[in-house]
């Protein structure tokens, strides 16, 4: 889906947002966290989607499900070269739109407590703070909870 219309056309910032491919697994696993094989079996989940600007990749989110029911982004990512040029919010709009049509009324996400900037994004982009997990992350850092209503 585009920044601004239907699914599958390049939107006005030439930003297009699918589905991700086993193609794409070099790129939407380039963060490191999770063993390849889990993220090709996330792929075929339909549970990671790519941004791709001018047909080049340049951010992905990878998403799961808390219970199995309700969507949580695990990561989204955009590489440093084009921060803060819409391709977040276009991420998160497609995956929006993907969840309201699966019937979601809810989405969850998080970020490190000692990240500040990923925080005031998601405020920025309608999260609401929902609550931290202390001491979850490596060196007992914890990690604040955003839900946003679909
Ligand atoms: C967080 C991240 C995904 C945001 O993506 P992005 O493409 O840089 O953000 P966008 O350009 O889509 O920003 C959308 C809006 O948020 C605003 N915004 C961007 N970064 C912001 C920040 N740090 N604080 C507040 N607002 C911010 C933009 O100005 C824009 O506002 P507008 O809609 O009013 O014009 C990206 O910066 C990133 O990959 N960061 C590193 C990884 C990370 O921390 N991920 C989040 C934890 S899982």
């Amino acid at each position: 889906m585009d920044t601004d219309s239907g699914f599958g056309q390049r939107g006005a910032m030439g930003i297009m947002v699918r589905p991700a491919t086993s193609a794409d697994l070099a790129f939407v696993a380039q963060d490191g966290h999770l063993d390849p094989n889990r993220v090709e079996y996330k792929i075929r989940q339909n549970e990671v989607f790519v941004a791709e600007r001018d047909g080049v990749p340049v951010g992905f989110v990878r998403i799961e499900y808390l219970w199995s029911v309700v969507p949580y982004i695990a990561l989204i990512h955009v590489i440093e070269q084009q921060r803060a040029r819409g391709v977040g919010k276009a991420l998160l709009a497609h995956l929006e739109q993907v969840l309201r049509d699966a019937g979601h009324s809810t989405l969850l996400s998080s970020s490190q407590v000692d990240e500040p900037e990923p925080q005031a994004w998601h405020r920025h982009v309608g999260f609401s703070e929902c609550g931290i997990i202390h001491g979850i992350n490596e060196g007992g850092v914890g990690e604040v909870f955003f839900r946003k209503s679909l």
